[in-house]
């Protein structure tokens, strides 16, 4: 891996920017993984040495992007930082900015923008099949470095994906920028992506990366490498030892919320969310007839972040309050996460559809609060 990491852009400037306002809503900061994926459907089974045709399209995507873009289309005030070839920076920049998110992509003059192709293919008898071949890009050189000290500053909660702790940077920076995120009061989500990834670095070495986030994603197949149990209750139990909140997705049968150990052993969750008595609840999928389950882990973490976040200004703490109030929290937080996942999930595409020209303020509270 080459090592250039370009110092991070600089967020620092402008009399905008600091000092925090409490009363400024809440402003999210994704990083990671941009990409462009191109779906191609072949008309026919693919022929080798000779020409299949094929419908193919080209659309913005990428785990962490997809996540800002569904954050920016509920309202939510969002960044994102990630990397892109210098050539696509405009139109990612812009496909971003369609979603309501504030991009700031740093153009790599070599390194190609990530692309995933998707071959979506009718099998006999087996459904559809869809074969993905990936070229990380320009994402292997997203760095925690790239989110600066001035957004740290602004920001009320950071989020990231195991797709860029695994791409290649030193895993120490991760967890210096969990501890900058934590110097400057941001929370922090992290959702692990790869149930193969950590099996080839080792649950241990994921979760010592991400020591100090505080809330956790992880699917099924993630929640199993990381604890090595099968039973849906106790992962989510051994999870919360870690994290104060854990959001378990389980596909169509929806997510388990868990909030705060049963066993009174985990650490004093440093954001404040330690209830008295553990919270743990399930909430279900919302129906709908599936037609691309892309992105529909990256459209849950948005609704459920923005549910969370929902009537809070930049300077509560979402995590903290008694435990009923938190439990309320995170009810809501998790049934937007389902209602937002199965909007990504009956639209093809990954990222939320049309343009946000509404702006901001929807997590603000109501003025007579
Ligand atoms: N078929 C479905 N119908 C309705 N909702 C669904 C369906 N599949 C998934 N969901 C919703 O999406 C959420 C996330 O799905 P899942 O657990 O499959 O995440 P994931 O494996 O991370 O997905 P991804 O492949 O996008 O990373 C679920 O908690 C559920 O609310
Ligand atoms: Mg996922």
């Amino acid at each position: 891996m080459p090592d250039v990491p370009a110092p991070g852009p600089d967020f620092t400037g402008g009399a905008d920017v600091l000092p925090t306002d409490p009363h400024l809503p809440v402003r999210v900061v994704v990083f990671g993984d941009v990409f462009d994926d191109i779906i191609v459907t072949p008309s026919a089974p693919i022929r080798s040495d000779t020409d299949t045709l094929a419908s193919i399209e080209r659309r913005p995507g990428g785990s962490a992007a997809n996540t800002a873009a569904w954050l920016g289309s509920l309202g939510t005030q969002v960044d994102f930082v990630g990397r892109t070839n210098m050539a696509d920076t405009v139109r990612h920049e812009n496909a971003l900015r369609n979603s309501g998110v504030t991009p700031h992509l740093l153009g790599e003059s070599i390194l190609p923008t990530g692309t995933i192709v998707v071959i979506v293919e009718s099998a006999e008898h087996a459904g559809t099949t869809r074969t993905m071949l990936t070229e990380r890009g320009a994402n292997a050189f997203t760095s925690p470095t790239d989110v600066s000290d001035g957004l740290l500053r602004v920001a009320t909660h950071l989020h990231f994906t195991g797709y860029t702790i695994f791409s290649g940077q030193p895993h120490a920076d991760f967890t210096r920028l969990i501890d900058r995120a934590q110097q400057n009061g941001v929370t922090v989500s992290i959702d692990p992506a790869s149930a193969g990834f950590i099996a080839d670095h080792g649950a241990a070495t994921f979760l010592e990366t991400v020591h100090g986030a505080d809330i956790l994603f992880p699917n099924r197949d993630e929640a199993m490498a990381l604890t090595g149990l099968t039973d849906n209750d106790e992962m989510v139990d051994a999870l919360t030892e870690q994290f104060a909140v854990v959001a378990l997705t389980l596909g169509r049968s929806g997510a388990l919320v868990g909030a705060g150990t049963r066993s009174g052993a985990g650490r004093a969750v440093r954001s404040g969310a330690s209830p008295e008595h553990p919270i743990r609840f399930a909430v279900d999928c919302v129906p709908v007839e599936p037609r691309d389950t892309t992105g529909a882990g990256d459209a849950f973490n948005a609704g459920f972040l923005a549910g969370l976040f929902e009537g809070t200004f930049a300077g509560g703490h979402a995590l903290s309050g008694s435990t009923a109030e938190l439990a309320d929290r995170l009810h809501t937080a998790a049934v937007r996460g389902a209602a937002t996942a199965a909007h990504a999930i009956e639209n093809v595409g990954a990222r939320p559809l049309g343009v946000v020209t509404h702006h901001h303020g929807v997590n603000v509270p109501h003025p007579a609060e």
